[in-house]
Protein backbone atom coordinates (compact mmCIF):
# COMPACT_ATOMS: atom_id res chain seq x y z
CA UNK A 1 0.00 0.00 0.00
CA UNK A 2 1.59 3.44 -1.10
CA UNK A 3 1.41 6.10 1.86
CA UNK A 4 1.76 9.83 1.66
CA UNK A 5 3.77 11.51 4.69
CA UNK A 6 1.63 14.12 5.88
CA UNK A 7 3.63 15.15 9.04
CA UNK A 8 7.52 15.00 10.04
CA UNK A 9 8.81 16.40 13.40
CA UNK A 10 11.89 16.25 15.08
CA UNK A 11 12.33 14.55 18.55
CA UNK A 12 15.64 15.67 19.97
CA UNK A 13 18.44 14.24 17.33
CA UNK A 14 17.90 11.28 16.92
CA UNK A 15 14.40 10.44 16.47
CA UNK A 16 12.02 12.23 13.90
CA UNK A 17 7.79 11.15 14.23
CA UNK A 18 6.08 10.68 11.22
CA UNK A 19 2.19 10.34 10.11
CA UNK A 20 1.19 8.91 7.27
CA UNK A 21 -1.80 8.50 5.20
CA UNK A 22 -2.89 6.86 2.51
CA UNK A 23 -2.34 7.97 -0.78
CA UNK A 24 -5.47 6.70 -2.10
CA UNK A 25 -7.03 8.97 -0.18
CA UNK A 26 -9.16 5.97 2.09
CA UNK A 27 -8.86 5.24 5.81
CA UNK A 28 -6.72 2.81 6.83
CA UNK A 29 -8.67 -0.08 8.59
CA UNK A 30 -8.06 -0.39 12.60
CA UNK A 31 -5.58 -2.01 14.09
CA UNK A 32 -4.57 -3.81 17.02
CA UNK A 33 -2.42 -2.01 19.79
CA UNK A 34 0.69 -2.94 20.16
CA UNK A 35 1.26 -3.84 16.24
CA UNK A 36 4.05 -2.90 13.79
CA UNK A 37 3.88 -2.30 10.19
CA UNK A 38 6.80 -2.93 7.63
CA UNK A 39 8.07 0.11 5.51
CA UNK A 40 10.17 -0.08 2.38
CA UNK A 41 12.60 2.60 3.64
CA UNK A 42 13.59 4.90 0.69
CA UNK A 43 16.99 3.31 0.80
CA UNK A 44 15.12 -0.43 -0.39
CA UNK A 45 15.58 -1.81 3.53
CA UNK A 46 12.32 -2.90 5.12
CA UNK A 47 11.84 -1.97 8.43
CA UNK A 48 9.48 -3.13 10.92
CA UNK A 49 8.35 0.59 13.36
CA UNK A 50 5.48 0.34 15.95
CA UNK A 51 2.43 2.03 15.25
CA UNK A 52 1.96 5.08 18.16
CA UNK A 53 -1.32 6.51 17.19
CA UNK A 54 -4.05 6.06 18.59
CA UNK A 55 -5.50 2.31 16.84
CA UNK A 56 -9.44 3.93 16.77
CA UNK A 57 -7.68 6.52 14.27
CA UNK A 58 -7.93 5.70 10.91
CA UNK A 59 -7.03 8.38 9.28
CA UNK A 60 -3.33 8.51 9.88
CA UNK A 61 -0.45 5.98 10.94
CA UNK A 62 2.39 7.05 13.22
CA UNK A 63 5.45 6.05 13.26
CA UNK A 64 8.59 7.05 15.44
CA UNK A 65 11.88 6.13 13.94
CA UNK A 66 15.45 6.64 15.87
CA UNK A 67 18.34 7.06 13.48
CA UNK A 68 21.11 4.50 14.54
CA UNK A 69 24.44 5.15 13.98
CA UNK A 70 25.34 2.59 12.21
CA UNK A 71 22.46 2.64 9.80
CA UNK A 72 22.98 0.87 6.67
CA UNK A 73 20.70 2.96 5.15
CA UNK A 74 17.19 2.52 6.61
CA UNK A 75 16.45 4.66 9.04
CA UNK A 76 19.29 7.37 7.51
CA UNK A 77 16.97 7.65 4.47
CA UNK A 78 13.63 7.70 6.60
CA UNK A 79 15.25 10.61 8.18
CA UNK A 80 15.32 12.72 4.63
CA UNK A 81 11.91 12.13 3.84
CA UNK A 82 9.95 15.22 3.84
CA UNK A 83 6.01 15.91 4.04
CA UNK A 84 4.64 15.04 0.54
CA UNK A 85 6.90 11.99 0.24
CA UNK A 86 5.31 8.64 -0.64
CA UNK A 87 6.51 5.47 0.99
CA UNK A 88 5.39 1.63 0.35
CA UNK A 89 4.25 -0.21 3.55
CA UNK A 90 2.80 -3.38 4.62
CA UNK A 91 0.07 -5.12 6.61
CA UNK A 92 0.11 -4.37 10.12
CA UNK A 93 1.26 -7.33 12.07
CA UNK A 94 0.35 -7.80 15.80
CA UNK A 95 3.46 -9.74 17.89
CA UNK A 96 3.08 -7.66 20.84
CA UNK A 97 -0.68 -7.27 22.06
CA UNK A 98 -2.89 -6.85 25.13
CA UNK A 99 -4.88 -9.94 26.11
CA UNK A 100 -8.54 -9.79 25.92
CA UNK A 101 -9.42 -10.08 29.53
CA UNK A 102 -8.09 -6.90 31.22
CA UNK A 103 -6.63 -6.73 34.12
CA UNK A 104 -5.13 -4.04 35.57
CA UNK A 105 -1.31 -3.44 34.03
CA UNK A 106 1.59 -1.81 34.24
CA UNK A 107 3.14 -0.65 31.07
CA UNK A 108 6.58 -0.05 30.80
CA UNK A 109 9.22 1.27 28.47
CA UNK A 110 12.31 2.64 27.50
CA UNK A 111 13.84 5.07 24.98
CA UNK A 112 12.14 4.15 21.70
CA UNK A 113 10.20 1.50 22.99
CA UNK A 114 7.60 3.83 23.98
CA UNK A 115 6.01 3.50 20.56
CA UNK A 116 3.98 0.32 20.55
CA UNK A 117 3.29 1.32 24.52
CA UNK A 118 1.47 4.45 23.45
CA UNK A 119 -1.11 2.85 21.45
CA UNK A 120 -1.98 0.54 24.32
CA UNK A 121 -2.23 3.38 26.65
CA UNK A 122 -4.57 4.77 24.32
CA UNK A 123 -6.57 1.29 24.20
CA UNK A 124 -6.83 1.02 28.01
CA UNK A 125 -7.86 4.55 28.43
CA UNK A 126 -10.77 4.26 26.02
CA UNK A 127 -11.80 1.10 27.55
CA UNK A 128 -11.55 2.58 30.88
CA UNK A 129 -8.89 0.06 32.33
CA UNK A 130 -7.01 0.32 34.81
CA UNK A 131 -3.52 0.99 34.45
CA UNK A 132 -0.18 2.45 35.05
CA UNK A 133 2.98 3.43 32.52
CA UNK A 134 6.27 4.01 33.80
CA UNK A 135 8.55 5.49 30.70
CA UNK A 136 12.12 5.56 30.99
CA UNK A 137 13.82 8.18 29.02
CA UNK A 138 16.53 10.44 28.21
CA UNK A 139 16.27 14.10 30.23
CA UNK A 140 17.55 15.56 26.98
CA UNK A 141 14.46 14.64 24.52
CA UNK A 142 11.74 14.27 27.06
CA UNK A 143 9.68 17.17 26.12
CA UNK A 144 9.60 16.99 22.79
CA UNK A 145 8.43 13.54 22.94
CA UNK A 146 6.11 14.71 25.47
CA UNK A 147 4.44 17.08 22.51
CA UNK A 148 4.93 15.09 19.96
CA UNK A 149 3.25 12.21 21.31
CA UNK A 150 0.46 14.47 23.25
CA UNK A 151 1.81 12.50 26.53
CA UNK A 152 -0.34 15.04 28.78
CA UNK A 153 -3.64 13.20 28.03
CA UNK A 154 -2.05 9.93 29.81
CA UNK A 155 -0.84 12.17 33.14
CA UNK A 156 -2.79 10.77 35.32
CA UNK A 157 -1.53 7.29 34.79
CA UNK A 158 2.06 8.09 33.01
CA UNK A 159 5.54 8.64 35.49
CA UNK A 160 8.56 9.54 33.64
CA UNK A 161 11.94 8.58 35.31
CA UNK A 162 15.56 10.12 33.53
CA UNK A 163 16.82 7.66 35.93
CA UNK A 164 17.44 4.80 33.76
CA UNK A 165 21.02 2.99 35.82
CA UNK A 166 20.54 -0.62 35.77
CA UNK A 167 20.66 -1.17 39.46
CA UNK A 168 17.57 1.54 40.16
CA UNK A 169 15.71 0.06 37.60
CA UNK A 170 14.88 -3.32 39.25
CA UNK A 171 14.33 -1.78 42.74
CA UNK A 172 11.41 1.13 40.83
CA UNK A 173 9.68 -2.14 38.90
CA UNK A 174 9.54 -3.90 42.83
CA UNK A 175 7.98 -0.63 44.15
CA UNK A 176 5.50 -0.62 41.56
CA UNK A 177 4.50 -3.86 42.26
CA UNK A 178 4.37 -3.86 45.59
CA UNK A 179 2.09 -0.70 45.92
CA UNK A 180 -1.31 -0.50 46.86
CA UNK A 181 -2.83 -0.41 43.01
CA UNK A 182 0.10 -3.37 42.03
CA UNK A 183 -1.12 -4.90 38.62
CA UNK A 184 -1.85 -8.22 37.66
CA UNK A 185 0.32 -8.04 34.08
CA UNK A 186 3.09 -5.90 32.91
CA UNK A 187 3.84 -5.04 29.56
CA UNK A 188 7.23 -3.41 28.61
CA UNK A 189 9.26 -2.54 25.49
CA UNK A 190 12.83 -1.42 25.53
CA UNK A 191 16.00 -2.48 24.50
CA UNK A 192 16.80 -6.24 24.99
CA UNK A 193 19.11 -5.60 28.14
CA UNK A 194 16.29 -3.64 29.81
CA UNK A 195 14.11 -6.19 29.09
CA UNK A 196 15.78 -8.74 30.77
CA UNK A 197 16.44 -6.69 33.72
CA UNK A 198 12.58 -5.41 34.44
CA UNK A 199 11.35 -9.57 33.78
CA UNK A 200 14.45 -10.32 36.46
CA UNK A 201 12.67 -8.40 38.88
CA UNK A 202 9.06 -8.74 37.99
CA UNK A 203 9.01 -12.68 37.99
CA UNK A 204 9.89 -12.68 41.82
CA UNK A 205 6.85 -11.09 42.35
CA UNK A 206 4.29 -11.93 39.17
CA UNK A 207 4.20 -15.53 37.55
CA UNK A 208 6.32 -15.09 34.08
CA UNK A 209 3.45 -15.78 31.96
CA UNK A 210 2.23 -12.43 33.22
CA UNK A 211 5.08 -10.38 32.09
CA UNK A 212 4.76 -9.86 28.06
CA UNK A 213 7.48 -7.68 26.26
CA UNK A 214 8.86 -6.57 23.11
CA UNK A 215 12.55 -5.59 22.47
CA UNK A 216 13.49 -3.42 19.61
CA UNK A 217 17.35 -4.52 19.40
CA UNK A 218 18.23 -8.10 20.16
CA UNK A 219 21.52 -7.99 21.87
CA UNK A 220 23.71 -9.30 19.64
CA UNK A 221 25.42 -12.32 20.83
CA UNK A 222 29.48 -11.84 21.84
CA UNK A 223 30.27 -14.86 19.71
CA UNK A 224 28.90 -12.75 16.53
CA UNK A 225 31.43 -10.21 17.08
CA UNK A 226 34.48 -9.90 15.02
CA UNK A 227 38.00 -9.75 17.07
CA UNK A 228 40.04 -6.08 17.53
CA UNK A 229 42.52 -4.46 18.69
CA UNK A 230 42.90 -1.42 20.93
CA UNK A 231 45.55 1.14 22.09
CA UNK A 232 45.62 2.68 25.10
CA UNK A 233 46.78 6.54 24.62
CA UNK A 234 47.68 7.19 27.97
CA UNK A 235 48.48 4.35 29.17
CA UNK A 236 50.48 2.80 25.96
CA UNK A 237 48.90 -0.21 26.60
CA UNK A 238 47.82 -2.60 23.66
CA UNK A 239 45.57 -5.83 23.45
CA UNK A 240 43.27 -7.44 21.07
CA UNK A 241 39.32 -7.69 22.02
CA UNK A 242 38.16 -11.06 21.03
CA UNK A 243 34.65 -11.93 19.94
CA UNK A 244 34.05 -13.17 22.94
CA UNK A 245 34.40 -10.43 25.24
CA UNK A 246 33.30 -6.66 25.74
CA UNK A 247 35.98 -3.89 25.71
CA UNK A 248 35.07 -2.72 29.14
CA UNK A 249 35.73 -6.86 30.18
CA UNK A 250 39.17 -6.62 28.13
CA UNK A 251 40.40 -3.45 29.90
CA UNK A 252 39.63 -4.36 32.81
CA UNK A 253 41.47 -8.20 32.31
CA UNK A 254 44.02 -5.00 31.52
CA UNK A 255 44.18 -3.65 34.55
CA UNK A 256 42.15 -0.37 33.83
CA UNK A 257 38.79 0.33 35.17
CA UNK A 258 36.44 2.44 33.80
CA UNK A 259 33.20 3.29 35.49
CA UNK A 260 30.30 1.61 34.94
CA UNK A 261 26.38 0.60 35.93
CA UNK A 262 24.06 -0.97 33.17
CA UNK A 263 26.74 -2.50 31.23
CA UNK A 264 24.01 -2.79 28.77
CA UNK A 265 24.55 0.95 26.46
CA UNK A 266 21.87 2.45 28.33
CA UNK A 267 23.19 4.71 31.37
CA UNK A 268 26.30 6.61 29.73
CA UNK A 269 28.27 6.00 32.96
CA UNK A 270 31.05 4.23 30.74
CA UNK A 271 31.16 6.42 28.37
CA UNK A 272 34.89 6.86 26.79
CA UNK A 273 36.46 9.10 24.20
CA UNK A 274 37.91 7.65 21.17
CA UNK A 275 41.16 9.19 19.72
CA UNK A 276 41.05 7.20 15.94
CA UNK A 277 39.28 3.98 14.73
CA UNK A 278 36.15 3.45 13.17
CA UNK A 279 33.67 2.26 16.02
CA UNK A 280 30.61 0.18 16.15
CA UNK A 281 28.18 1.86 18.62
CA UNK A 282 25.72 -0.54 19.93
CA UNK A 283 24.92 1.63 22.85
CA UNK A 284 21.27 3.70 23.33
CA UNK A 285 22.50 6.31 25.20
CA UNK A 286 25.05 8.24 23.54
CA UNK A 287 23.74 11.24 21.34
CA UNK A 288 24.37 11.76 18.15
CA UNK A 289 26.95 14.61 18.43
CA UNK A 290 28.16 12.65 21.65
CA UNK A 291 29.39 10.00 19.28
CA UNK A 292 30.08 12.22 16.13
CA UNK A 293 31.76 15.42 17.55
CA UNK A 294 32.85 14.19 21.51
CA UNK A 295 33.56 10.83 20.03
CA UNK A 296 32.67 9.06 22.79
CA UNK A 297 31.82 5.67 23.26
CA UNK A 298 30.40 3.19 25.41
CA UNK A 299 32.67 -0.17 25.98
CA UNK A 300 30.16 -2.04 27.87
CA UNK A 301 28.28 -3.00 24.08
CA UNK A 302 29.66 -1.06 21.76
CA UNK A 303 32.84 -2.05 19.78
CA UNK A 304 35.51 -1.62 17.02
CA UNK A 305 36.45 -2.38 14.12
CA UNK A 306 40.24 -2.85 13.20
CA UNK A 307 42.15 -0.27 15.92
CA UNK A 308 40.66 1.88 18.20
CA UNK A 309 42.89 4.10 19.71
CA UNK A 310 41.43 5.24 23.37
CA UNK A 311 41.88 8.29 25.18
CA UNK A 312 43.15 6.02 28.72
S1 LIG B 1 27.82 1.00 31.74
FE1 LIG B 1 25.93 1.91 31.20
S2 LIG B 1 26.27 2.51 29.14
FE2 LIG B 1 28.05 1.43 29.67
Amino acid sequence: MNVVVTHVRDIGTEMKLFGLARSDGKPFPGYQAGAHVDVVTPSGHVRQYSLCNDPRDCSTRSILVKKEHNSRGGSASMHRLNCGDILEIGETRSAFSLRDERRPCLLISAGVGITPIVSMAYQLAFEGAKFRWQHFARSSHLSDLRDALSLARFDANLTVSTDIDRYRVPAKVESLLTSDNSPDEIYVCGPAGFISAIREAATRLLPNTHVYSEAFDPIQSPKDSLPFFVRLMRTDISFEVSGQQTLIDALESNGVRVPSSCKQGICGACATRVISGMVIHMDEVLTDSEKNEENLMCPCISRGEGTLILDL
